[in-house]
């Protein structure tokens, strides 16, 4: 059997949205059907949603459902993974705690991640030496600065190999695997040093937001969410961004940096050239395509029109929605059910991490109570026999 241990987690800040979906969740539904691992763990991470929400524990806590269900939704079996939620697992601040004293406040100011997202929140560097309250930015939380830390203990609690996620969060992965080397030097080879699996399709790395701006994101306004309804989904990609000089649906136009044909190579599968032919029939003009190469040349020649292109999307993107609508609705019937299916996923969570905070107790040499020999030597040391 694989020895892979595959790990990754969501903060519950909202729904999810279609750029998790080609960011990681995807490639998760993908893994966990494969079914070549050894332990699936996927989970909400609360505690870091905590990190910069603490004056807002009740969105934290509406959310955590909210990603659960999603979760489901997109297609993920919990009797094949663990789903569990990440404060419920105590090992993991246990373990933080010890990885702080690895990790110099120098470098994680230099983790990228970190200081974009302080920039986004608008949190003051702690570093430029001004008082907390000295300017209308708000000070830096501890535990928000110190998160890619709280990460690496996510990951390596659960000795995990493999970390499907997005781009961004590089830098998190470089630094647990840093803290794997340091804990391994010091202490014996403990923990298990994990790796990043990226999506396959460079599109998937950042999905940009139906604005066409770098990032779908929640604070932007700018998202198609998983739980979007179909008319939703069709207001949402009628009002996208495409090429600005293609005016005339006769103008040639541009295909690069034009978010719907993103979003198409991101989503677009061979069999929906098929399934939505009559989307690219028109009044004025038809077109037969067979791939998206072929879509794509035709609009560089011109002739073919932004609104046709976009129905096309909708079309897609729903067909892709659809099943996991149907499949939300259904578990939204049993809610009860969801947080018994979660609370033994914490259980086994605990359990797993549990026994790696046991060894690393015995590494680190504060395993007090079960080292007889301790105990035995420093009698002995005292002249007891
Ligand atoms: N930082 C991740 C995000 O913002 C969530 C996360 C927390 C995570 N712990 C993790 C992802 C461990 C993978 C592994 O999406």
């Amino acid at each position: 059997m694989s020895e892979k241990i595959i790990l990754t987690g969501d903060r519950p800040t909202g729904r999810l949205h279609i750029g998790h979906y080609v960011g990681s969740l995807r490639r998760r539904v993908e893994l966990q059907n494969e079914g070549d691992y050894k332990k699936m763990f996927v989970f909400i991470a609360d505690a870091q949603a905590l990190t910069d929400n603490i004056d807002n524990p009740e969105k934290v806590r509406q959310n955590v459902i909210e990603v659960a269900l999603d979760y489901l939704a997109a297609g993920l079996d919990p009797e094949k993974v663990t789903i569990f939620i990440q404060s419920q697992v105590p090992e993991l601040c246990e373990l933080s705690f010890y990885f702080m004293d690895m990790v110099t406040v120098a470098r994680l100011q230099r983790n990228p991640t970190v200081k974009n997202e302080m920039i986004q929140r608008g949190y003051k560097d702690s570093n430029d030496g001004s008082e907390d309250n000295d300017d209308n930015k708000r000070g830096l939380p501890v535990g928000f600065f110190t998160y890619p830390i709280s990460q690496a203990a996510d990951i390596t609690a659960f000795k995990a190999t493999t970390v499907p996620v997005g781009a961004d969060q590089k830098p998190m992965l470089e630094q647990a695997s840093e803290i794997v080397h340091t804990f391994n030097r010091i202490y014996g080879e403990t923990l298990v040093d994990p790796e990043i699996m990226l999506p396959s399709n460079s599109v998937c790395m950042r999905l940009p937001g139906t604005d066409g701006k770098a990032k779908m994101s929640k604070s932007l306004g700018n998202c198609i969410y998983l739980s979007d309804s179909a008319e939703e989904v069709n207001a949402k990609v009628k009002s996208m961004f495409t090429d600005p000089g293609h005016l005339q649906v006769s103008d040639p136009g541009k295909v690069e940096g034009n978010t719907v044909f993103t979003y198409l190579d991101a989503f677009c599968k061979p069999e929906h050239f098929d399934k939505f032919a009559s989307c690219f029939v028109g009044r004025k003009a038809s077109f037969e395509f067979h791939s998206l190469d072929e879509v794509k040349d035709q609009y560089r020649k011109g002739g073919l029109g932004d609104m046709m292109i976009k129905n096309f999307l909708a079309a897609v993107l729903n067909d892709i929605l659809e099943p996991m609508r149907v499949r939300r609705k259904q578990y939204e019937k049993n809610i009860p059910a969801i947080y018994e299916m979660l609370k033994k996923g914490c259980e086994d969570a605990r359990a797993a991490a549990g026994e790696t905070l046991a060894e690393v107790r015995k590494a680190m040499k504060i395993n007090y109570f079960d080292d007889a020999s301790l105990i035995e030597e420093q009698a002995r040391r005292y002249g007891q026999e």
